[in-house]
């Protein structure tokens, strides 16, 4: 089997995380969102397939590695204008249909559970051309709306963003194809949500699959923090052995936490629930942390307090200061002692030295 991972557009509204890194390769849960989604299919056993980046020279070099760790063949298929979220596909045409084989699509931002078998098993057993995974949610009118057919799981209109209700079952981004999919994509810029999906329904060629349990699209800083709550309380669910263990650790931790082995936390902090702290960070006295995350090497200083925030890499938190309010710290950035952020959005590499009242970008 065979999976395409769609990768474009400038991951805008994960700035200023996307200023360093593209979005696939910013980490979630202490790895990067591309590579839960690699991990993933490895179970299910098809080989990756990844298309256009903004920036490929750093996600090929990434990636490269992770092609002898899983045991899988990665062929970037990099294109020289936004093709948008069909284009894609008729690109890697040669890899996608050199067999009859069905293959998976994937959408690079999304945090789920990755039933890709119960997906393939699910398409197969239906036999029409292609599946789409979906999930239901509260505001639909940022997604893709699907509306079945009564008692069945053909989809009989797709819409792409609904500016007024017409459902609440939405596209997840995950997809399962036949090769003939191809047969009406162009090598040109398509959107995959506005052209093919509603001819595909036209046709009764597209069946949609619901998802069990938890969903989020992780490509905006709210939506990221909540995604990283769901994940970690699936991690509970099943048990997992990388969450924090209270019992091993000197500092208060309580609820879903997970601590990279290689961080640094005094015993007088106080950390939970829904917290990641990253590799190489440094968490200080007193310090009080609660649903965030900090990315690798980031720096709490001693009485600091962080609440629903992204602390970014290599970033500092002086003492006494108070962070939250979705407040996204980019790549190199100091917080100074005692200072007040809310709902800042801060480039990388400045320094605050004045209170951030309100919402606001620091460039
Ligand atoms: N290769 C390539 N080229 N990939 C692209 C391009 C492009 O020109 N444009 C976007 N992508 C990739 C993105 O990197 C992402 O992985 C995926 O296509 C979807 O793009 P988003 O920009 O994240 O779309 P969205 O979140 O507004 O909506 C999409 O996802 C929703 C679920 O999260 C749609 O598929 C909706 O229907 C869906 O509900
Ligand atoms: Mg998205």
């Amino acid at each position: 089997l065979k999976a395409l991972i769609l990768v474009g557009g400038f991951g805008t509204r994960l700035r200023p995380l996307t200023l360093t890194y593209p979005k696939p390769l910013v980490p979630f849960a202490n790895k990067a969102i591309i590579l839960h989604l690699v991990e993933n299919l490895v179970k299910a056993r098809p080989l990756p397939r990844t298309a256009r980046v903004p920036r490929p020279e750093v996600m090929i070099a990434v990636l490269k590695q992770y092609e002898e760790k899983y045991g899988i063949t990665i062929t970037f298929s990099v294109e020289n204008e936004p093709l948008g979220t069909a284009g894609p596909l008729a690109l890697a045409r040669d890899v996608l249909g050199k067999d009859d084989a069905p293959f998976f699509v994937l959408n690079s931002d999304v945090t789920c559970s990755y039933p890709f078998e119960e997906l393939r098993d699910f398409h197969l057993a239906h036999g029409g051309e292609g599946t789409i995974m979906v999930t239901k949610v509260d505001e639909p009118s940022k997604y893709g709306v699907v509306l079945t057919v009564p008692g069945q799981s053909t989809i009989d209109r797709f819409v792409e963003k609904p500016k007024e209700y017409v459902g609440n079952r939405i596209n997840a981004g995950i997809y399962i194809f036949n090769p003939s999919v191809l047969d009406r994509i162009e090598v040109k810029p398509t959107s995959i949500e506005s052209e093919i999906f509603p001819a595909m329904a036209n046709d009764r060629q597209l069946h949609s699959m619901d998802l069990e349990g938890f969903w989020m699209d992780i490509g905006q800083p709210k939506d990221y923090l909540t995604g990283t709550c769901l994940y970690l309380s699936h991690l509970t669910s099943k048990k997992s052995p990388e969450l924090a263990d209270p019992a091993k650790h000197d500092a208060v931790v309580s609820g879903n936490v997970l601590i990279h082995p290689t961080a640094t936390v005094d015993p007088t902090a106080v950390i939970g629930p829904n917290v990641v702290v990253g590799p190489n960070c440094i968490v200080g006295k007193g310090v009080r942390l609660q649903r965030c995350v900090l990315l690798d090497g980031a720096r709490i200083k001693d009485h600091a307090f962080v609440q629903s925030s992204i602390i970014g890499w290599s970033s500092s938190v002086g003492k006494w200061a108070r962070v939250e309010g979705t407040t996204v710290l980019g790549d190199d950035v100091n917080i100074k002692d005692e200072i007040f952020c809310n709902g800042a959005s801060v480039l990388p590499h400045k320094s605050v030295g004045t209170s951030i009242l309100e919402p606001a970008i620091v460039m």
